[in-house]
C-alpha cells in the first residue's frame, strides 16, 4: 500500500481546488479497490494508486502540453515512482487516441510504452463507469456525457470517435473478469465481495 498511500496524498494536494474532478477521482480509486481483485496481487497497490493519479495532469501546477495524460505521467516520473505508474498514466483510458488528435502521439510513446494487462483493462474499466462528478455510470452514458461536455469539435470528443473500441474492449474484458469471479464465489458457496458493476 505503500504506492497507493504516496498516490492519496498526492490527488489530496493537487486535486482538491478542482472541484468535481476530485470527486470523480476519489470514485475511481474506490472503483479500483473494488475492482483490484481482478488484476495480479501484486498489481492491487499499482492499481489503486494510478487511480489516484490518472487525472493529476488536470492540476494547474503540472500542465506543461496541455494534454493531462502526458504531463501526468511525465510528473510521476520525474518524482521517481514506478515507471508502470507513469505508463498507466501516459496511456489511461486509451490515451493514445487522443494524442493522435493532438500530434502528440510520437511523443507519448517514445517517453512511455503501452501496456498491455488486465490491470490496464481495469484502470481503464473504473474511469469509465465514473462519471465527471463522481456517480457511478455506465460507459455508454460516460461516453455521450463527453460528447456532450466538450462539444463535437474538442480534441477529446474527436478522438472519442476512434477510442470507442478500445475503451469498450477494455471494460468488457474487465466485466467478464469480475462476472468469473463472482461466479467462482457463487459456486465455491462464498460471499462475493461488493462488486460495482455499471449503474
Ligand atoms: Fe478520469
Amino acid at each position: 500500500m505503500r504506492l497507493t498511500s504516496w498516490a492519496e496524498r498526492t490527488a489530496e494536494r493537487l486535486l482538491p481546488p478542482l472541484g468535481d474532478r476530485w470527486s470523480h477521482v476519489r470514485q475511481v480509486a474506490e472503483q479500483a479497490r473494488q475492482v483490484a481483485r481482478v488484476v495480479p496481487e501484486g498489481d492491487s497497490d499499482l492499481l489503486v494508486a494510478a487511480a489516484y493519479l490518472h487525472d493529476i495532469g488536470y492540476s494547474p501546477a503540472l500542465v506543461v502540453t496541455g494534454f493531462h495524460p502526458l504531463d501526468g505521467a511525465r510528473w510521476i516520473r520525474d518524482q521517481g515512482q514506478d515507471p508502470r505508474l507513469a505508463r498507466l498514466v501516459g496511456h489511461h483510458s486509451c490515451a493514445r487516441y487522443e494524442a493522435q488528435v493532438r500530434g502528440l502521439l510520437d511523443v507519448l510513446l517514445a517517453e512511455f510504452a503501452p501496456e498491455d494487462s488486465a490491470t490496464y483493462d481495469a484502470l481503464v474499466f473504473c474511469d469509465m463507469t465514473t462519471g465527471p462528478t463522481g456517480k457511478i455510470v455506465a460507459l455508454e452514458q460516460r461516453i455521450e456525457d463527453i460528447y456532450q461536455r466538450y462539444g463535437p469539435d474538442h480534441e477529446v470528443s474527436r478522438a472519442l470517435d476512434s477510442s470507442r473500441p478500445c475503451l469498450t474492449a477494455c471494460h468488457d474484458r474487465t466485466a467478464a473478469r469480475l462476472t468469473e469471479l463472482t461466479h467462482l464465489a457463487d459456486i465455491r458457496g462464498l460471499m462475493p465481495h461488493k462488486v460495482v458493476l455499471d449503474a
